[in-house]
């Protein structure tokens, strides 16, 4: 006779017993006294499932405790300046719909033709069963924007990210990386198996400097197949927690002495830096002198996917071997068909770059202005620096209670100390939404002593 406990999760989940248990029969688990085996065995094995998921809960109460447990809020309009969230309108900084391009005219009419013509769906991946003809389309305008010769398109920068490293090297070459890349960087070394690997101080050349040496001595004894490892430096573009830039022209000046190859995710730059938005290396001046260029689709670009630029060789070898390519489907009709139109509109004009950048110098300049620390970003994001973290939260749950969404950025996103507010302007933003930004980041900042 086993006595199952009040709090028994049995009934919670009948059907993972295996028994139909009938209410008011002595027998049944309803009752609190069960004499049959088979039900034995039955709660034998629920207990083992609850086991095996009763460590997840645990940690999601942790988390709870621990002030880590993500509520993620619910957004009910489309994309823009102002947002509804719980049937009230608040003030979007931040989103990085960098230029507005989410919901913007253009792409919702390209994607309604689009989906007349070729329905949603693609049907396979593209290297099984042929290609979307707007992927090719995609890919082409892609190119020609960044200045490349040929462009591969994915469904997230992640994935672009994952498909550039892993496809090009193996476990005997070498890989270089800043410190604060992107955790798609690291995962992408990771899936590459390398085992060579160097974290050089963030933007620091001097240090790269160093790592390029051990690299070239590493290099020295060939990959057991006779060839020679690969040396691979990779970069974010734009850092998306501090909006600091990469010294581009001194990573490819090191790279051309050391002979290695060049990658920079330029999510954060895509749209937003160089001529109509072509990105970090246009900026530099350095077109087709990155060997991989790794942009995202889901933030400037209003949309989703990601895509690898380069040269065309490259370009095909990725086609060719990349993973992510050859194993997962392509963008789906209404995504190619708003990134096409997306393209098409910034190499029309450059008029919401120019926007973009005007909002985002009035605001740093003003919230500078109110004492605040906008710490060395160069580009659009603009980090209002509190330090600690649980300041940085109520901050933001203040900034919320003031009808602005604003979120803080804390720990283990960024080194404890150094929460923040990251605040992103965007090109859809008027003079008189940013001042109702300002306002409330004063109001809430003298409430909480961050200036005075
Ligand atoms: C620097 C960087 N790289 C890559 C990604 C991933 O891009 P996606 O969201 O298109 O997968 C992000 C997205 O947050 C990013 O910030």
């Amino acid at each position: 006779m086993i006595v199952i406990p009040e709090s028994t999760f049995l009934s919670d989940y009948p059907e993972s017993c295996g028994l139909v248990c009938k209410q008011g029969d002595p027998e049944s688990v309803s009752g609190k006294t069960v004499r049959d085996d088979r039900i034995k065995n039955s709660i034998k094995n629920s207990q083992k499932i609850m086991d095996k998921y009763h460590v997840f809960a645990q940690e999601i109460e942790q988390m709870k405790e621990d002030g880590l447990f993500n509520t993620i809020k619910v957004i009910e309009s489309s994309q823009g300046a102002w947002l509804t969230i719980d049937g009230e309108k608040k003030l979007n900084l931040c989103s990085n719909n960098y230029l507005g391009l989410a919901a913007h005219d253009n792409l919702k009419k390209a994607v309604l033709e689009a989906v007349e013509k070729y329905g949603v769906g693609t049907g396979s991946v593209r290297a099984l069963s042929g290609t979307n003809a707007l992927h090719i389309e995609l890919e082409e305008k892609l190119a020609h924007f960044k200045h490349a010769e040929a462009a591969l398109a994915l469904t997230g920068g992640y994935m672009a990210n994952l498909c550039a490293i892993q496809t090009i090297i193996g476990k005997e070459d070498i890989v270089i990386s800043d410190e604060l890349n992107h955790a798609s960087i690291i995962d992408g070394v990771r899936l590459s198996g390398v085992k060579t690997k160097f974290i050089y101080a963030h933007a620091n050349m001097d240090d790269l400097s160093k790592r390029l040496e051990e690299a070239k001595e590493a290099q020295k004894e060939l990959r057991s197949d006779g060839g020679q490892k690969r040396i691979l430096i990779i970069t974010d573009g734009v850092f998306s927690m501090d909006g600091d830039l990469a010294p581009l022209p001194h990573i490819v000046e090191l790279a051309k002495k050391y002979d290695a190859f060049t990658m920079v995710d330029d999510a954060h730059g895509e749209g937003v830096l160089g001529d109509h938005g072509r990105g970090i290396v246009n900026h530099f001046n350095l077109d087709g002198e990155v060997d991989i260029e790794v942009g995202t689709m889901s933030k400037a670009f209003g949309v989703m996917g990601g895509f690898i630029t380069g040269k065309k060789e490259l370009i095909e070898y990725y086609r060719q071997k990349g993973r992510q390519f050859l194993f997962s489907n392509g963008l789906s009709v209404p995504d190619a068909a708003a990134l096409i139109a997306s393209v098409n509109t910034l190499e029309e004009s450059d008029e919401l770059v120019k926007k973009l950048w005007e909002n985002a110098e009035y605001l740093k300049k003003e919230l500078k202005a109110l004492g605040f620390d906008t710490g060395k970003s160069e580009s659009p994001i603009t980090p209002v620096m509190i330090g600690d973290e649980n300041t940085a939260k109520d901050f933001s749950t203040k900034l919320f209670e003031n009808n602005i969404y604003a979120t803080a950025i804390k720990f283990p996103m960024v080194p404890k100390g150094t929460a923040r507010i990251r605040v992103m302007p965007s090109a859809s933003h008027t003079k008189e939404d940013l001042d109702t930004g300002i306002a409330a980041f004063e109001k809430v900042g003298k409430e909480l002593n961050v200036i005075s």
